[in-house]
Parts: C-alpha cells; sequence; structure tokens
C-alpha cells in the first residue's frame, strides 16, 4: 500500500480512475492552501521544519523524517487498507456487509457526523497560528507545526469522503469547512470548545492533551463505523493523533517538572513567589487543566441523545473498541447510569444505554485522563512535594448536558450562583493568570538545545535526533 506522490494530491485511493473527483479535489486544493496561507501559522511558507510525512499507511514505518516547507507538505487521502469483508458489528444492522457506499437512508446523518469532524480540523489550527512566535524551543515549534500539518491533513481526509461519497452537497460542504472561522462571531467554528482562543503554550499543551484526545475517542467510534470508507479513514487518522497526545501529555508534564522542581527546592509555599521565578505554579497549572477538561468533556454532547442513540443503531457510530466489548452490540435492553441535578443533589439515574452512549463515551474518556494526571502527579511526588494535581468532578463548569445550568465545585458540591462566583478566580484561570502566562511567553526560544526557563526539556529529541537538533531553519 505505497502512496502515490506523482499525483498532485496524494493518494492510496487511486484517484486518477476517477477523473471527476479527481477535479473537485484539485479544484478545492487551491482554497485550501489559499485557507492555510490565512490562518495556517504565521510565516508558515518560510521556514524549513523537520516533519514526518506517511509514506505508507502500513503499521510499520509508514513515515518519512525531513525538511519540508509547510506548505509543500504531501496533504494527502490516505486510508488504512481494506480488511477482508467487514461487517456492520453493531445496531439494527450488525450482521449485514459493511457499506462501502452511503445507504440513501444514512446520507444527511453521515454528511453530518463527516461535517462536525472534519470543522475540529482547521479549527484547531486557526487557534495556534500565533503561537510560533512564543514556542520554549526549536524542539516544540517542530512539535506544534507536526500537529497542524496533520489536522490539516484530516481536513483532507474528510473533504474526501464529502468528495467522493456526497455529491454536490458534499462539495458545498468541504467549501464551508474552508470558510468558519474559530471564534469569528458570523460565522464560527461548529463546537464550543472549537471556538475558544489557544493564546499560550499552557493552553495549547492542555488543548492537545485534553482536546485533541477528545478526537481520538471520537474517531475511535467512527473506526467502528458500518461505513466502511469512514471507518478506514479514521482509523489512519488515529495514527497520526497518538503524536498529538503525546505532545500535549509530555508538554504539560515537563512545565509541572519545572514547576515542582523549583517549588521544592527553594521551599517556597506562595504561588507568588514561584511566579516571581518566572516559573509557572501548580495552582495556575490546575486552573487552566479545570478549564480545558470541563470544556472538553461538553464535546462529548448530551448525556441523554437519541441523536447518539440512532447513530448506533444504524450502525454509523460505535463505541470505543466496540469489537472487543462483550455484550450483545445491540443494547435493546441494557441502561446506564447518568447524573443529574435534584433539588440541589447530583443523583445517579439509570437510563437505555442505547441513550447514554455520549455519556459511556465520556466516562471512557475519563478514564484514560485520569492516569494522564497520575503520571503528571508522579513527577510532583518525586521532587517531594504534597501537592498534587486532580480533575475536577464532571459536573463542574459544564456547558451542555444534565449539568448545565446548574453550579458544581470541584469537589462535586452544588453551590449557589453567589458561592460560584466567590470562588471562580480559586477554579478557572483568571485574566491575571493569562496575563502572567503570557508574560513568560513575549519571545521565542530559538538556540538550538536552548529551552525557555519555565519548561523543562524532553527526555529525548524527535526521531532518535539529539536534542540540540536544529529542527527547525529560519531561512
Ligand atoms: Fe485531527
Ligand atoms: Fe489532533
Amino acid at each position: 500500500m505505497t502512496i502515490d506522490y506523482i499525483d498532485k494530491i496524494p493518494n492510496n485511493v487511486d484517484l486518477g480512475r476517477d477523473r471527476v473527483l479527481q477535479r473537485a479535489l484539485e479544484h478545492w486544493q487551491p482554497a485550501y492552501m489559499g485557507w492555510w496561507y490565512d490562518m495556517g501559522p504565521s510565516e508558515s511558507h518560510k521556514l524549513d521544519v523537520y516533519l514526518r510525512t506517511a509514506i505508507s499507511v502500513d503499521p510499520e514505518g509508514w513515515a518519512q523524517f525531513d525538511y519540508v516547507k509547510m506548505p509543500d507538505y504531501r496533504w494527502g487521502i490516505f486510508l488504512a487498507p481494506l480488511a477482508g469483508e467487514r461487517q456492520v458489528n453493531f445496531g439494527a444492522n450488525k450482521g449485514l456487509p459493511a457499506w462501502q457506499e452511503c445507504p440513501g437512508e444514512f446520507r444527511s446523518a453521515l454528511r453530518r457526523i463527516i461535517v462536525t469532524q472534519g470543522d475540529t480540523e482547521p479549527a484547531s489550527v486557526e487557534q495556534q497560528r500565533m503561537l510560533g512566535f512564543s514556542c520554549p524551543s526549536l524542539y516544540d515549534l517542530r512539535n506544534i507545526f507536526q500537529v497542524n500539518v496533520e489536522e490539516g491533513r484530516h481536513l483532507w481526509a474528510m473533504v474526501y469522503l464529502l468528495h467522493r461519497y456526497f455529491g454536490r452537497d458534499g462539495r458545498e460542504e468541504a467549501e464551508s469547512l474552508l470558510e468558519r472561522r474559530s471564534g469569528d462571531a458570523d460565522n464560527p467554528r461548529i463546537l464550543g470548545a472549537f471556538n475558544e482562543p489557544t493564546p499560550d503554550w499552557l493552553a495549547f499543551f492542555m488543548f492537545t492533551f485534553f482536546t485533541d484526545r477528545d478526537g481520538k475517542y471520537q474517531l475511535s467510534s467512527l473506526a467502528e463505523s458500518g461505513f466502511d470508507p469512514l471507518a478506514r479513514t479514521c482509523r489512519f487518522m488515529l495514527t497520526e493523533e497518538a503524536h498529538h497526545m503525546f505532545v500535549g501529555e509530555t508538554g504539560i508534564g515537563r512545565i509541572v517538572q519545572r514547576s515542582a522542581e523549583v517549588t521544592a527546592a527553594e521551599k517556597l509555599d506562595d504561588p507568588d513567589h514561584v511566579r516571581a521565578l518566572g516559573v509557572i505554579d501548580l495552582q495556575t497549572i490546575q486552573r487552566y487543566l479545570n478549564f480545558h477538561y470541563s470544556v472538553t468533556l461538553d464535546l462529548f454532547g448530551s448525556d441523554v441523545s437519541s441523536n447518539a442513540a440512532t447513530y448506533f443503531t444504524t450502525g454509523l457510530k460505535g463505541r470505543f473498541e466496540e469489537t472487543r466489548i462483550k455484550d450483545d452490540h445491540v443494547l435493546t435492553d441494557a441502561v446506564y447510569p447518568v447524573f443529574e441535578v435534584r433539588n440541589g443533589e447530583i443523583v445517579e439515574q439509570p437510563v437505555p444505554a442505547l441513550t447514554a452512549l455520549n455519556e459511556r463515551l465520556r466516562d471512557d474518556y475519563i478514564k484514560e485522563v485520569t492516569s494522564g494526571v497520575e503520571r503528571w502527579n508522579r513527577i510532583i511526588a518525586k521532587t517531594g512535594l504534597p501537592v498534587r494535581l486532580a480533575l475536577p468532578h464532571k459536573g463542574f463548569h459544564r456547558a451542555i448536558g444534565n449539568f448545565a445550568g446548574h453550579h458544581i465545585t470541584p469537589e462535586g458540591r452544588v453551590v449557589s450562583a453567589e458561592e460560584w462566583q466567590r470562588h471562580e478566580p480559586e477554579w478557572l484561570p483568571s485574566g491575571a493568570d493569562h496575563a502572567f502566562v503570557q508574560s513568560l511567553m513575549t519571545g521565542r526560544v530559538v538556540e538550538r538545545g536552548k529551552f525557555a526557563n519555565w519548561i523543562a526539556p524532553p527526555r529525548a529529541g524527535i526521531n532518535n535526533q539529539p536534542l540540540d537538533y536544529e529542527y527547525v531553519r529560519f531561512n
């Protein structure tokens, strides 16, 4: 399964055999480049970046590393190979052969799923476009650019599906994906978290740890889809996504390490004293964590959702690791617990499992982020400090689902609006917190092997290169 790089659009879908589709995509390509120049990383056309490019979709050695100017990145269309005779593995159509074309009755639901996923990809590039100016090292600069070009490729992946399977509606949706803008008042991105600014590197690492991981869970459940082209597209996207979450987890880990080491070595207990040394205090890190975690939990949607039930029953969107779950994969009689606020208390409420699939996916996600936070806490523990980071209660600061409209503390207590407001500065990053974090990030660190004062160096370089490798060349 090698990729055809001779074509204008690299692909492993035999694009050359479908002239109409090829022409439609070649028509979209300049609009995409226009968007990249407008909204992609600032200065991206001037720098040579040590990037990996997919050259095959084989699990072994699919990537090649070399210096690339980002606009010359070989964005293309790569699907995981056909896996024999796949079936629909869940829902009312379980046991039917997987669909190779889009079934007419599911067209609008599928298009909506693909557009919603596709919209997040350019959104995050837009959110991050200015961060290159304040990078803490060449290593980190290279990593954010890698994430950006791969999010661009994920947009290509979704646009291919729209063009190939949804005719004229699909082509119109593909154009709209280049027209919406993150945070724009008139034409915003579809989902809330993708309209929030990513103003600094602490926010960027939190975003890649928490929000890219929402992407992983959404892609994983779409990788189970009975619509085979979607399943295969998402399976390949997941291999790229893993690196984004690595960037987030190690980025926060390195900031936590620096913070804990300075705090412990200087025996500091006042966050202002930590800040005075040009390091981010653990309290501020906790507040950023609370924010990014809670807005990301909202991305999973309402706790009880008839759309989620329909997507599952029809076979369009499965559960996380669907085929490994030991049950009937139909869920007609199963129940699942969700939570709601009743008379000022959070109470458990069993509902039909089919309607609780968003909540179930959210719970699967929470398990994984919990272990990430534990790994950060081990870094703190090594310095001897007694402080620990913690995930807030899942009802904290929620705008979607059963907790929306309620005031819930990080410990999970329902409180009044007044009490909430009084404590908000302890729980969520304030303007002053943002101003402080940004004051540390006013310029970029581009000397080989050097790292900003507020972050520890990583344990290893990229692709076995040394830490002082010239990951980005300024020309
Ligand atoms: Fe992505
Ligand atoms: Fe990502």
